[in-house]
């Protein structure tokens, strides 16, 4: 593998060796322009984005007319911004350290703007280093604002850009974007009070919200799978599908981040947002084409679909978790409540399930199983399609048993598509057994697939939103978990913490698909 990809790097000749790429174009140039990451300082910025637009500008997806601006709290000048940024890419990139020349003319577009999010002249000082950047690298006055800090500051941050003229609607020339990330509010009235600030100085075209599970490749196949295909449309509902179950399971705790998560956990930090966008990719109607609204507004659809869990049915169609010490990969790691930062008597949930129906001809009456959870058994994110039992059997011996088709789409670590089928064991009886039948898409393909920030933020630069929440969307996975936060705010929990650290997550959720006949895939 490594082979094809210096192969291709080197001349171009990819198609030459894998004929699975032959004649692909997967450089698209974006846009030039100026990108200000807010929270410059942050973990995120360091581990993930600037390693995602170094990598942007070595695949030459980066035009040459770019610019980047870090603008956070702390003092520093450009100079040190750019080592700190050096530090960064060395340690987190996925192709390795920086190297010149390539770095050195990277580390020319960095500059470095300091300042809270109250201070107007900050912004101010921001504004005359972007036009600057204009004048200096050719940007042409286009800005995108990438809003990475708590979500505490986001309208601040974005009345602060209007105050200072950085606004779409102040420009003459160029385009401006911003896009936010997760969470978009902590619960339906912040988020609906934070989509009044954002969009009194963004239209909604502008605004991109970001849900880094979209970004990845196996959960932008689940579309071509479906709909570049004729074979699983026709059993694509009730009357083929029994059950669907996603699953986003951590190995890890709260890494650092015992504060933010404390008034967060699973349900509100994972379920609300990466798992139910992907509930929504895979129940949505097929949208009439790829551009981004038509998807979003099937997107939409479904998940207002979804049927509202009622208060009582809270504790029938969900279960709720927090780990306690236990092993990992045979190491001793320490339960939730002794993660820094953490409540000793915290009833913060680190693992959350959710059985949801989608009121639809396409689903009516099959239970969509949700289920996220940190420090479990595996790292491990898939969503298994369970298809319904044989009507009637002719096969099989007397032992035999006969298993339900199941077609999982592998998100990670494995990337790629299995589909589990009976098949007769070779001999003289008939004798079935199931089998399964591998895609990988690493394999496949012959290439590693970049990380999701890199497609995102290449994607926010060229102006295209498919891979972006919508508002709409976001409004009603708020509404899908309102309920559930609010009867398990007000229930009182004794039996905390509930799983051991690497296991496979609380005995209550094992119990919500076993009341249903059914049970969950292992993790
Ligand atoms: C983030 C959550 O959105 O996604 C984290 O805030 C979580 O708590 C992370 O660990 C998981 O992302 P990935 O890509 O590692 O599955």
């Amino acid at each position: 593998m490594a082979d094809i990809r210096i192969l291709e790097r080197s001349n171009g000749a990819a198609t030459a060796i894998n004929p699975l790429r032959a004649g692909l174009d997967s450089n698209r140039i974006t846009d030039p322009c100026n990108i200000v990451f807010f929270g410059a300082s942050g973990d995120l910025t360091k581990r993930m984005l600037m390693p995602a637009m170094y990598n942007l500008r070595l695949g030459d997806i980066l035009p040459t007319n770019f610019g980047i601006v870090g603008f956070s709290r702390s003092e520093k000048s450009h100079y040190d911004f750019r080592e700190e940024m050096k530090t960064a890419i060395d340690e987190f990139s996925r192709t390795g350290p920086t190297k010149d020349p390539l770095w050195g003319d990277f580390a020319n577009r960095l500059t470095y703007v300091a300042g809270s999010f109250d201070d107007v002249d900050a912004f101010k000082e921001l504004r005359a280093q972007l036009e600057e950047n204009d004048e200096k690298l050719g940007t042409q006055g286009n800005r995108l604002y990438y809003l990475s800090t708590p979500p505490t500051v986001f309208a601040k941050i974005v009345q602060q850009l209007a105050a200072a003229g950085l606004g779409p609607k102040d420009q003459t020339t160029g385009w401006s974007r911003i896009i936010v990330e997760k969470p978009f509010g902590t619960d339906i009235d912040s988020a609906q009070a934070l989509q009044i600030e954002v969009t009194k100085v963004f239209d909604e075209k502008q605004v991109y919200r970001i849900d880094h599970y979209l970004g990845k490749e196996p959960v932008q196949d689940i579309m071509a799978l479906r709909f570049a295909n004729v074979m699983f449309e026709p059993i694509w509902n009730r009357r083929y599908v029994d059950n669907i179950q996603i699953t986003a399971a951590e190995t890890v705790g709260v890494e650092g981040r015992g504060g933010y998560y404390e008034n967060a956990g699973a349900l509100k930090d994972m379920i609300q947002n990466h798992v139910i966008n992907l509930l929504a990719l895979v129940a949505m109607e097929p949208p009439i084409s790829p551009a981004a609204d038509h998807i979003r507004d099937e997107k939409f659809k479904v998940l207002s679909a979804m049927r509202p869990i009622k208060l009582d049915d809270v504790p029938k169609f969900t279960a709720r978790g927090q780990y306690g010490p236990g092993l990992i990969e045979a190491k001793p790691v320490p339960g939730y409540r002794d993660e820094p930062s953490v409540d000793p008597q915290s009833t913060t949930d680190t693992y959350a399930c959710v059985k949801f129906f989608i009121d639809n001809w396409r689903w009516a009456d099959v239970p969509f199983y949700l289920r996220s959870g940190k420090r479990l058994a595996r790292k491990h994110s898939e969503i298994a399609v369970t298809f319904r039992s044989l009507p009637h059997r002719i096969f099989g011996e007397a032992g035999d048993q006969i298993e339900s088709n199941t077609l999982v789409m592998k998100i990670q670590p494995d990337e790629g598509v299995s589909i589990r089928f009976n098949a007769k064991v070779p001999g003289p009886k008939m004798h079935i057994r199931g089998v399964t039948m591998d895609f990988n898409y690493g394999t496949g393909f012959g290439v590693v697939s970049a990380p999701a920030y890199e497609r995102l933020i290449g994607d926010a630069m060229r102006g295209d939103a498919t891979l972006f929440t919508r508002w709409d969307a976001v409004e009603q996975a708020w509404l899908a978990v309102v309920p559930i936060m609010a009867r398990w705010s007000e229930a009182r929990i004794i039996d905390f913490p509930n799983y051991l650290a690497g296991s496979q997550g609380p005995q209550s959720a094992d119990a919500l698909l076993v009341a249903d006949g059914r049970e969950w895939r292992r993790i």
